[in-house]
């Protein structure tokens, strides 16, 4: 063991709880795995009287004096939202923590920045956690297809659209699919971001940003959510041998997220209850393809920890590994699925085509011809 690392929660809801008790209970593991002892040296809640599962002694309202705390040197971020969590991962950054944040809305639309600064600061900055629960498509895209050019990613983002829809083709009523995915922890804690589109856009403004390496904003990404989908809808697409999925997608040039028609052989039909599909084209290693728990605070906190234990080795070997690069400048976008075709039965679903994830490669690879 090198040394002993001060680690700092932030949030202690539906992931951070789930983290907490992780971390506390299996510190030997977690301790074995990266080689570093560490002490979970508070927990900043706004409610020091809430029942959480987690020992209450650790319990603080004051975020800034644990982040200032000089024996904190990882912060972790499971707060959500952008205001609060915002000030809270700049200052954090600032003073030099590696910080580990499950927050998309965050780095969506403040991203470029935040990345920026851990940059300036020498400081980590993971955030597994933001894009797809447990899926590891940050690592992905970030390390593993390093070398590779992409040019396209689609899939399902958002669990709880999914486990809305999925319920709603099993015959439940859209109210009570939406309660029970909020009980189930799956939910944003305004649900509204869930089900009119805006979580999935900020996930796709994320993986863009990191996939494309443009400084992509969720505000440019078109987004349409899934509050006008009748059962009525469902049925019919199920009799036309299709599903309808919140499907968010992009190429460089053009991204949209909105509920399209599915054909029911199709990876993305296959995503059920709160899974997430991640499907990736790169110009060398082809089209690849990640499936899994995308919400919930068990597979959100899997990615979690495992942030936390890459923040573990660099804090003990005095490096960061992650390398952001500078993101470009992003051209306007445009609605990447205003050219898909409509059913006459059902015109207001786009029918999905993964031909519109490949043809900006073959044009560019022709031009290079
Ligand atoms: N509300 C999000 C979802 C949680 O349903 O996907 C995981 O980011």
């Amino acid at each position: 063991m090198l040394c002993t690392v001060g680690i700092a929660l932030l949030g202690c809801g539906t992931v951070g709880s789930s983290v907490a008790q992780r971390l506390i209970a299996e510190r030997d593991a977690i301790e074995r795995r990266s080689g570093v002892r560490y002490e979970l040296r508070g927990i900043a809640v706004r409610n020091e009287g809430k029942p959480r599962g987690v020992d209450a002694s650790l319990f603080t309202r004051n975020a800034l004096a644990l982040i200032d705390d000089p024996r904190v040197d990882l912060v972790i971020e499971c707060i959500g939202g952008t205001h609060e969590a915002g000030d809270f991962v700049e200052r954090a950054l600032e003073r030099g923590r590696h910080v580990v944040t499950a927050n998309k809305d965050l780095l969506a639309t403040h991203g470029p920045r935040l990345r920026a600064l851990a940059q300036v600061r020498g400081s980590g900055l993971r955030y597994e956690a933001a894009a797809c629960g447990a899926i590891p498509v940050v690592r992905m895209l970030e390390e593993s297809l390093a070398g590779d050019r992409i040019d396209a990613i689609a899939g399902i983002l958002n669990g709880t659209c999914n486990a809305i829809l999925s319920a709603m083709e099993n015959g439940a009523e859209y109210d009570e699919a939406l309660r029970d995915a909020q009980a189930r922890g799956f939910a944003e804690a305004d649900p509204s971001h869930d089900v009119e589109g805006i979580d999935a856009a900020h996930k796709l403004a994320l993986l863009m940003q990191l996939a494309f390496g443009l400084a992509i904003i969720t505000p440019r990404i078109g987004a349409s959510g899934i509050t006008g989908i009748t059962k009525r809808d469902i049925a019919r697409a199920h009799m036309l041998g299709y599903r309808i999925r919140l499907v968010a997608a992009a190429t460089r040039r053009a991204a949209a997220v909105a509920p399209v028609l599915v054909p029911q052989s199709h990876p993305f039909a296959d995503a059920r209850g709160p899974e997430n599909v991640v499907r990736v084209v790169a110009r060398d290693a082809g089209t690849l393809a990640l499936h899994g728990h995308g919400a919930g605070g068990a597979a959100t906190a899997s990615a979690v920890l495992g942030d936390v234990v890459s923040s573990l080795h660099a804090i003990a070997s005095h490096r960061d590994v992650v390398a952001h690069l500078p993101l470009e400048p992003a051209l306007e976008l445009a609605p990447l699925f205003a050219d898909l075709p409509r059913l006459p039965e059902l015109p207001r679903y786009p029918r999905w085509d993964d031909s519109i994830l490949e043809a900006p490669v073959s044009l560019e690879q022709r031009a290079l011809s």
